[in-house]
């Protein structure tokens, strides 16, 4: 998830996947398709007001439409090679996020983070203190930010059958949780930069600005 290379990462997947258009599935959200049953979802940008909503817990677990949101979202992220997503940056009122990097030929150097459903999280910091790093975000292409995080937290929440689990996690894996978990209480990372001039375009910060969380 840290980039070094600089390459144009998911903004140049963001702009392929659009040259593949579909009909969307069974009254979802606008959707785009591609090759062997994937359902690509198209990923809201900041400004679409249903990024800015506190989403809806969920009731019940087990269910089809539950297994068909989670594989529209791996297939979403991995598609643009995300190292996470929430159900909301699809146009899904739900507490729903998944996460994980260790499959993602796009950030070798990133430490490792488990493939993870996290469904109705809950978050605890472990310390007061906090920790600064570059954040990119699907739905705000071609910017990254300085943003402080908990370095250290306890999450817990459910997975996709409904089991309980919780993890206590430091660093990037705690960074992709809250920057996830935020998505779900309608914050968007440039709304926790503290330094307005520690945010901006991506091919033009310096070259120290290019590692990013790109979800
Ligand atoms: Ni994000």
């Amino acid at each position: 998830m840290f980039r070094r290379d600089g390459s144009p990462g998911w903004d140049a997947g963001r702009q392929r996947s659009q040259t593949r258009l579909a009909a969307p599935r069974g009254g979802a959200d606008f959707a785009l398709g591609r090759p062997g049953g994937e359902m690509i979802r198209e990923v809201l940008r900041m400004g679409d007001p249903r990024l800015l909503r506190v989403a809806q817990p969920v009731m019940e677990f087990g269910t089809k439409e539950l297994a068909a949101l989670l594989q529209d979202m791996r297939d979403t992220m991995a598609h643009l090679d995300g190292a996470g997503l929430a159900a909301p940056q699809i146009g899904i009122d739900l507490r729903v996020v998944i996460f994980g990097g260790m499959s993602n030929p796009r950030y070798p150097d990133s430490p490792a983070v488990p493939d993870t459903v996290l469904i109705n999280p809950e978050l605890v910091p472990l310390a007061a203190d906090e920790e600064d790093g570059w954040e990119g975000c699907l739905s705000v292409p071609g910017l990254r930010g300085w943003v402080p995080r908990w370095k250290r937290l306890r999450y817990a929440g459910c997975d996709e059958s409904g089991r309980r689990f919780e993890r206590s996690v430091e660093g990037f894996h705690a960074r992709v949780v809250q920057h996830e978990c935020d998505h779900l209480d309608g914050i968007l990372y440039p709304m926790r930069v503290r330094d307005m001039r520690r945010f901006g375009f991506q091919d033009v910060l310096p070259s120290d600005a290019i590692a990013s969380i790109a979800d």
